[in-house]
């Protein structure tokens, strides 16, 4: 019997990639949006329901935690029934959430749980230990809460503190995590807090909380966003196709022969769709087809089709708005013709694997040309097909998984991925799409 979701190992045998697919995929929501409808949007007291929340690992772990903060979920497939105390009603002595592999998870709810003075402390896996909390932990002492990490990493215990100050913090980093743990607490603060971002990162908070009716100020002259305690309501969300997943099948058709590939009620925010602004110059025949806004967000369909592609400069100012798609993009830039160099890579190290070097290996394990000269990787691509058996290191990344996936387009070989079951965390049926692109056989 073949089970796909936690199989420890995923053996891709193909003969062949196929062509000429012709395909119209729906995919699960977005993440990050995701996250946050469940954090934010239990802030107020009230019931409300999430449309096409995404079953993933990730996800579930914030779902879990914040049913220990006495949020009551009810699931019906993938439409979440939320019925939420309030932040004033959570419970406050919570004792241990397990935040697994989610960084999302950890840093958002360092916001909640320092706002409301929990007694608590936040866990995680292996990978989630290696991650750095200094970045949260910072901002949210200067703020006045009582916490303390290991050292700038999990375990991050929290206890009883009066009201937080506000603050005005300049981010040393460009994470819209650390942004939103700090405006999650500036909402629950007893004044107003003003974040400045050098470098634009995802919006989906801010767009959450005005949503919500929250006073929310963004300031794009001097990139700025200040937020302070109001009045907010329970609302209904929808959550727009994942477009860090939709990544990996475009990939798919880019790299394929003849393939016309339509994903449907995909998320269209500015801030994560640059990866398809980059492909566009990389020779990509993409088109958008703009469906409307739900809940603060654009939405629409991308259509896609096997395209001929060149390498590209990729600037430093843009790497936020292509974080998670970094692996697929040095993926496709394998497979193109020419150079492309990717400045201001330093952020990648702090993922869920360290991801220049899981990059890295994993594109000279197909005899692909790369280095890194500083800050940046430089990928030196052609458009070929390869005849090899290859060996994938996961790295137990997600998003490093799926990346070498697509790579099954251009080999008549067969690929190995290891530890395949990781990507549980963002796309628990991935196989299910990519099964359209190529015969997927044994599984170990
Ligand atoms: C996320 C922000 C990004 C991204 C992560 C999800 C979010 O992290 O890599 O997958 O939901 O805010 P950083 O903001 O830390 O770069």
């Amino acid at each position: 019997m073949k089970k796909w979701v936690g199989d420890s190992v995923l053996r891709v045998k193909i003969s062949r990639p196929k062509s000429n697919i012709e395909e119209s995929f729906t995919l699960y929501g977005d993440k990050s949006i995701a996250h946050r409808a469940l954090i934010l949007g239990a802030l107020p007291k009230g019931k409300y329901k999430i449309i096409n929340f995404p079953l993933n690992r990730d996800c579930m772990t914030t779902l879990k935690c914040m049913n220990k903060l006495g949020v009551i979920i009810r699931q019906e497939n993938s439409t979440l029934y939320v019925s939420s105390p309030g932040y004033e009603g959570f419970n406050k002595n919570v004792g241990t959430l397990d935040c697994e592999n989610s960084g999302t998870t950890v840093r958002l709810l360092s916001g909640v749980l320092s706002g409301i003075g929990a007694e608590c402390t936040l866990i995680g896996d292996s990978s989630l230990s290696k991650r750095p909390m200094s970045r949260i932990e910072i901002p949210l002492l200067k703020m006045g809460a009582n916490i303390e990490s290991n050292n700038g990493y999990i375990p991050i215990n929290f206890k009883e503190c009066a009201v937080l100050e506000g603050i005005t913090y300049e981010l040393p980093v460009a994470s819209a995590q650390v942004k939103s743990c700090i405006l999650i607490a500036g909402f629950l603060s007893d004044n107003n807090t003003t974040v400045i971002e050098k470098v634009s990162t995802r919006d989906h908070t801010e767009r959450i909380f005005k949503y919500l009716g929250a006073d929310i100020f963004v300031n794009s002259n001097s990139n700025s966003i200040s937020i302070s305690r109001s009045k907010i309501m329970s609302k209904d969300f929808y959550i727009p196709g994942d477009i860090s997943s939709a990544a990996f099948i475009i990939a798919c058709a880019l790299l394929g022969e003849n393939c016309k590939v339509t994903l449907k009620n995909v998320l269209l925010n500015d801030g994560r769709i640059k990866y398809i602004t980059l492909l566009k110059k990389m020779g990509a025949l993409i088109s958008i087809k703009e469906n409307g806004i739900v809940n603060g967000e654009n939405i629409g369909d991308i259509s896609v089709v096997s395209s001929k592609m060149y390498g590209i400069e990729i600037e430093e100012d843009i790497i936020p708005s292509i974080i998670d798609e970094i692996p697929v993009l040095a993926v496709i830039s394998a497979f193109s013709n020419g150079t492309t160099s990717i400045h201001g890579i330093e952020e990648l190290k702090y993922k869920e694997s360290n991801r220049v070097e899981s990059i890295i290996k994993n594109l000279r394990n197909i005899g692909i040309e790369c280095n890194i000269v500083n800050d940046t990787i430089i990928i030196h691509g052609n458009d070929s097909i390869i005849d090899k058996t290859i060996s994938f290191e996961s790295f137990n990344d997600h998003r490093i998984a799926m990346a070498f996936m697509a790579v099954a387009m251009r080999n008549k070989g067969c690929i190995i991925i290891n530890n395949w079951e990781c990507t549980d965390v963002s796309f628990p049926n991935a196989i299910c799409y990519f099964n359209k692109f190529f015969d997927i056989r044994n599984v170990y």
